[in-house]
């Protein structure tokens, strides 16, 4: 278990991410072999306290619910939100509104699921209940306004990815056939780690320089852009097409809120459910935005 800096979180790298993957299901967890008939007997009388800290509207106090479920083998965090929504009782017997969450892919690629699991922010998905202990606690990801319960309004990941020109223009038809830009070997499987953001928000969450939500556009203008916008800038100054606004992008991240607001907590890079070296991006721009400054002085 490592702590995260500044931000009160813990964190366990304990690669839940591709077996959960396997093996989420809604179907029956049929057991195959000697081990599997052990784990489903041990899961059989498993008894595991959910506690849930809930909010009725954006503008409401938040409160604590406490449930108790009884997973199958295999189940990840949000198997069993899903099966609680089909019975919300508490542990006192009373019967509440079922939970809001959102999850979409099951398999740890829209980024929907990210909430903070006993303090650390990971995808419910592939957070499997036989890594966690038989008391967890699931709060809403925190820096983004909540909607209710669990569910976060995601967009200033959104809004700081216009901040940096996070995209390719093109006016018109580009001729993909004669002399089409072309990607290297090399550069490709260096790009396509950064590729694999899926803007779940969680390496935001573990960063203490970025701000808590503010809920307005015009504050988010002055705050810190996060590792996951600056990623996307390491991304698209290397593509051969992005390449042209590649002077816009690093002086968008030369403003205000930009580059130099990283404080080098590196927690970014620990808790990214994709592994995407963002600390790397983070140093090649440091490099881009000197080169820049130069050309900038003197021309
Ligand atoms: S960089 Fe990683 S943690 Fe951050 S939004 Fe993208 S996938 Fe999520
Ligand atoms: S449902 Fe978890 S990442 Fe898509």
């Amino acid at each position: 278990m490592t702590g995260i800096a500044g931000s009160g979180l813990h964190l366990t790298r304990d690669g839940a991410d591709a077996a959960g993957r396997e093996r989420d299901r809604d179907a029956d967890a049929a057991p195959r072999t000697g081990g599997d008939v052990e784990q489903a007997r041990a899961c059989e009388h498993r008894h595991v306290e959910l506690r849930i800290r809930r909010q009725d509207a954006p503008d409401s106090a938040p409160y604590w619910q406490r449930f108790r479920v009884h997973p199958r083998p295999g189940d990840n965090v949000v198997s069993v939100l899903r099966a609680l929504r089909l019975d919300p009782v508490t542990v006192d017997g009373e019967r509440v509104d079922p939970i809001a969450f959102e999850h979409n892919c099951m398999e740890e690629v829209c980024g929907a699921c990210a909430m903070l699991i006993d303090g650390m922010p990971r995808p419910a998905c592939s957070t499997l209940l036989e890594d966690l202990g038989d008391v967890i606690r699931l709060e809403p990801l925190p820096k983004f306004p909540v909607v209710r319960d669990l569910m976060v309004d995601r967009a200033r990941i959104f809004h700081n990815l216009t901040r940096v020109q996070a995209w390719v223009r093109l006016d018109g038809p580009w001729d993909t056939h004669e002399r089409a830009p072309r990607i290297s070997q090399r550069q490709w499987v260096a790009d396509y780690l950064y590729s694999r953001c899926m803007s779940c928000g969680i390496c935001l969450a573990a960063c203490p320089q970025f701000p808590a939500s503010s809920r307005t556009n015009a504050d988010d203008n002055r705050a810190f852009v996060g590792p996951s916008a600056l990623a996307q800038v390491r991304l698209l100054n290397a593509h051969p097409l992005g390449r042209f606004n590649k002077t816009d992008r690093l002086h968008a991240i030369m403003a205000e809120g930009g580059l130099t607001d990283c404080g080098n907590a590196q927690n970014c890079v620990r808790v990214c459910p994709k592994e995407i070296p963002l600390t790397t991006a983070i140093g090649e721009l440091g490099r881009q935005t000197t080169l820049q400054a130069l050309k900038d002085l003197f021309g």
